[in-house]
């Protein structure tokens, strides 16, 4: 065959329509059957697979060379498209009723043996597919995810540009911005012992295009957070990032539906009803437990908080008289289902979220079954639990009793684990909402103060700012702040900013910063505000997040070309590495032996 002829077509494209027609593809042996005088090629590319077909009535030089193909061998064929034989079709595959009889081949490159098979459902360690990143991405499943995510990267383009969005950069050398986890910082040649910080996201440089006047900004921005890593946390990610001026939360959060809407069009050609429901923060926390809850099914947090102030049962009203809750949820049919050990096993993991325990009552025809169901024969408190609850017979109360925190993150957590090893999930929703009117304050458990709830430059709620006066509590204040949520898991989230100095300065002396500070780390943004800034507000989505749920998958690593592992490493090229001498001369750094780990506080 000559060499380099133009392709024709995509291997995985080769349907019905080719029918007779001669084609040039080019791609990689996904597997060879050799019957002889006939010899069958599934030839891959990015599109998928077709069959090939090599025998000595075609032609006999190209059945030579077929003789010596091995898997992911790079090969270009020419050959005529023709009909499988009837009981040869696979309806599965696009390509299933056709294959091509070659008349033509070149041997492009060999392969050595792979250390793992090209196919769905791999079985190989997640390292070693880092480790060889390149084919694994040759993975159907994961070549279908980057396309996805491409096409979702395309579709928010262009709903951008039609709706008079403007493309702007920001700088990924810059100066710290607080999203709430560390900086990756990189170090100054030319001033020693400086440091630029990689952007937790572009959130003031997009603040201060507001104040040059350009009106709508969106990036498709990378974000940098030096953090602890889970399924749905990468160091370095990609927001889909914007910023108005003069619109209302509302508005944006239309436009944000706009945006998502045409994006499920664009990708699944699945139309979502908008608008979405918006829920306030407090509503969301009181029946899910969480502020990211997942609505695709019931089985919500019941307050029994005010009858069990009255219980026999010291571990209820205990916790009642101590300024706590008492919260339950029905598992419906869960008295069956459920042993003791099940239950208890339950108890035990719960203890992470500061759970004491986990009462269960089982709901039966003759009233509740259980240990602790004997607090709760006499009088009515059957008839006000159950309606209370909304518990029928065979369904399994679980109870927490503790403060509002420890019983909203044990039964927010319950909730979703008992769903998930249920079934209770219908799998083809896609349940969007908004959760709006969120505090302006949260207190960390784990840094012992009072953190943002968003970012320190959100504006509080319509006729809460007075509450950043001295000597009122700040904490009392809510914030014009929303989160999107798709499927139980945060997607975005945004705000109105803060456009005055005034307010601002408030705003971080609540957060504990002394003017100097203030000054020192958000000088250049409070002396921006002094010049005619415009009222604004926006949002950033997670771009890797929204990939991961379109295409259905586990983690966003799963749609991301080179993720880093849940080390922050990179098993291929062996990220972070240590560097020359040379190059820490040049940069005037010396390397130093931490001695205890409390360099880690703030
Ligand atoms: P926020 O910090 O909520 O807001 O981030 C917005 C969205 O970015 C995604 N995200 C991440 N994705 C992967 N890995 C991470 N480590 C990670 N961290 C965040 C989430 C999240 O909802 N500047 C503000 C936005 C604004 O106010 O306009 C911001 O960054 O999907
Ligand atoms: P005890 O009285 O400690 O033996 O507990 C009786 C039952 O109440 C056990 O099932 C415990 O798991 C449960 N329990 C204990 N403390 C709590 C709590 N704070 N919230 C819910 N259940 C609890």
């Amino acid at each position: 065959m000559e060499k380099n002829l133009k392709r024709t077509t995509y291997a995985g494209l080769v349907n019905e329509d080719y029918l007779d027609q001669t084609v040039v593809l080019k791609g990689w042996v996904q597997k060879r059957r050799d019957l002889g005088s006939l010899i069958f090629v599934d030839l891959r590319d990015r599109e998928g697979i077709v069959q090939l077909v090599f025998s000595e009535e075609f032609d006999k030089d190209a059945l030579a060379v077929a003789d010596q193909l091995r898997s992911e061998y790079v090969i270009e064929i020419q050959g005529k498209v023709v009909a499988r034989a009837p009981k040869e079709i696979n309806p599965d595959m696009h390509t299933g009723k056709v294959e091509v009889r070659v008349t033509g081949i070149n041997l492009l490159n060999k392969s050595k043996e792979l250390p793992f098979e090209i196919k769905d459902g791999v079985n190989a360690s997640d390292d070693l597919r880092l480790k060889y990143r390149y084919l694994d991405l040759r993975r159907p499943e994961m070549q279908k995810s980057l396309l996805l995510r491409n096409r979702i990267v395309q579709s928010v383009h262009s709903y951008f540009d039609k709706n008079g969005f403007i493309d702007i950069e920001t700088p990924d050398l810059t100066k710290s911005t607080p999203e709430g986890a560390r900086d990756y910082l990189v170090p100054s040649r030319i001033y020693p012992g400086h440091f630029y910080a990689l952007p937790q996201s572009p959130q003031l440089f997009k603040q201060l295009l507001m104040g040059s006047g350009f009106d709508r900004y969106y990036q498709i921005a990378r974000c940098f957070r030096d953090e602890d890593l889970r399924g749905d946390r990468q160091p370095e990610f990609t927001q889909i990032d914007l910023e108005t001026s003069f619109l209302t939360a509302e508005e944006i959060q239309d436009l944000t539906e706009g945006l998502i809407a045409k994006v499920m069009k664009d990708t699944l050609n699945v139309d979502v009803k908008l608008p979405f429901e918006r829920m306030d923060w407090d509503d969301s926390m009181a029946r899910f437990g969480t502020d990211q809850p997942d609505v695709r099914f019931g089985m919500e947090l019941k307050d029994l908080s005010d009858i069990m102030a009255n219980t026999d049962f010291k571990v209820f009203s205990g916790a009642v008289a101590n300024g706590g809750q008492v919260k339950a949820i029905a598992v419906p049919g869960g008295a069956d289902k459920y042993s003791r050990k099940d239950i208890d096993k339950y108890g035990q993991y719960v203890e992470r979220f500061g759970a004491k325990g986990l009462a269960w009552m089982k709901v039966t025809d003759d009233g509740f079954s259980g240990p602790v169901a004997k607090f709760f024969k006499e009088g009515d408190w059957f008839a006000q639990i159950t309606e209370k609850t909304g518990a029928k017979s065979g369904d399994l109360l679980l109870f927490a009793a503790d403060s509002k925190r420890v019983v909203a993150q044990t039964l927010g957590y319950l909730r979703v684990a008992i769903a998930k090893e249920q079934d209770m999930i219908d799998q083809n929703k896609w349940a969007f909402l908004w959760i709006v009117n969120w505090p302006l304050f949260d207190y960390d458990v784990d840094l012992e103060r009072w953190v943002p709830a968003h970012h320190p430059f959100t504006m509080p709620a319509e006729g809460d700012a007075h509450y950043l006066n001295d000597g009122e509590d700040p904490h009392k204040a809510y914030a014009q702040s929303y989160d999107i949520i798709l499927n139980g898991l945060e997607l975005g989230g945004g705000s109105i900013r803060i456009h005055t100095r005034e307010l601002q300065m408030k705003m971080l002396k609540a957060l504990g910063f002394t003017p100097e500070r203030a000054e020192k780390q958000f000088g250049f943004l409070l002396k921006a505000l002094d010049y005619g800034f415009p009222p604004h507000g926006g949002l950033a989505i997670g771009l890797d997040r929204f990939a991961r749920l379109l295409a259905k998958r586990d983690n966003i690593r799963d749609v991301i070309a080179f993720p880093k592992n849940s080390k922050a490493t990179e098993p291929m090229t062996e990220a972070p590495s240590t560097v020359a001498d040379k190059q820490l001369l040049d940069l005037d750094l010396l390397i130093a032996k931490k001695e205890n780990s409390d360099a880690d506080k703030d």
